[in-house]
């Protein structure tokens, strides 16, 4: 049984399926921009294994989540089915860059480790063409130049040359398809925490260190902007007006 998430205000850590410390605050940065989702409709691209979709359907939002996968499409319903979420949550097996929707038709999209996997401006343009007027396109993607996170993905991550991880440059591309754009950086030596969870477990140090170094990375990136090209994840949202 899922952890219990009656309180619309309350984040289900669980519904981040992974990483899921590190997406946390991305979560706590991009909930509040879309505000009430009672009766929105949302978009979720590369839906994967649904934990997004659910979360937002526990929020109040009638999703609609596509992948190419149809074994991922089948773990996802039964995940909706689990957090009791089924009625306000469908799922379709398309590409994120050939929507087969009518222009107009979504209030919010929504992407976590998707755009790395396309095209970056035709995706944009797709989503750009369904979004509403006033809606906002969501993008939650992995940058490139993180030296540690680098290294991993040159060292264990075979298929990740074929992947096109943002740069700094490429958010703005992206925003570039939209009458506006914010985004935010984030996790630079907060990374390292990782080290007392993969390497040596020792649950009591990597909760520490990641508190510590994600407080360190906050002041850090607050005073020396130009390290954003170095942190793991961006968050973008763009807007259509
Ligand atoms: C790294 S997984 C992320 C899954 C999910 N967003 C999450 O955070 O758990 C990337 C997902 O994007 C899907 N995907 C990749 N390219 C896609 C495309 N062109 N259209 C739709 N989905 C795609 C993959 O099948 C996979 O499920």
């Amino acid at each position: 049984m899922p952890a219990s998430d009656t309180s619309r205000d309350t984040l289900d850590k669980t519904l981040l399926l992974w990483w899921e410390d590190f997406y946390l605050p991305i979560f706590e940065y991009i909930l509040p921009k879309m505000g009430q989702l009672e009766g929105k409709k949302v978009l979720e691209l590369g839906t994967g294994t649904g934990g997004t979709a659910a979360l937002l359907a526990r929020r109040g939002a009638s999703v609609v989540g596509i992948d190419l996968l149809p074994f991922r499409l089948t773990e996802a319903k039964t995940r909706a089915a689990e957090y009791d979420v089924d009625k306000s949550v469908e799922f379709a097996l398309m590409d994120a860059m050939h929507l087969a929707f009518p222009d107009n038709t979504f209030d919010f999209i929504i992407s976590k480790s998707v755009l790395v996997f396309t095209e970056h401006t035709q995706t944009a343009q797709e989503c750009y063409r369904v979004l509403k007027p006033g809606g906002k396109a969501i993008f939650i993607e992995n940058m490139r130049h993180h030296p540690a996170v680098w290294f991993y993905r040159k060292a264990f991550l075979k298929y990740s040359g074929k992947l096109h991880y943002f740069s700094l440059g490429d958010v703005e591309t992206v925003g570039t398809e939209f009458e506006g754009l914010e985004h935010q950086e984030f996790h630079l030596s907060a990374v390292s925490a990782l080290f007392w969870q993969k390497c040596i477990s020792i649950p009591l140090f990597y909760r520490w260190t990641f508190r510590v170094l994600n407080a360190i990375d906050t002041f850090l990136l607050k005073c020396l902007p130009f390290l954003k090209r170095f942190c793991w994840i961006t968050a973008m949202i763009c807007h259509k007006g």
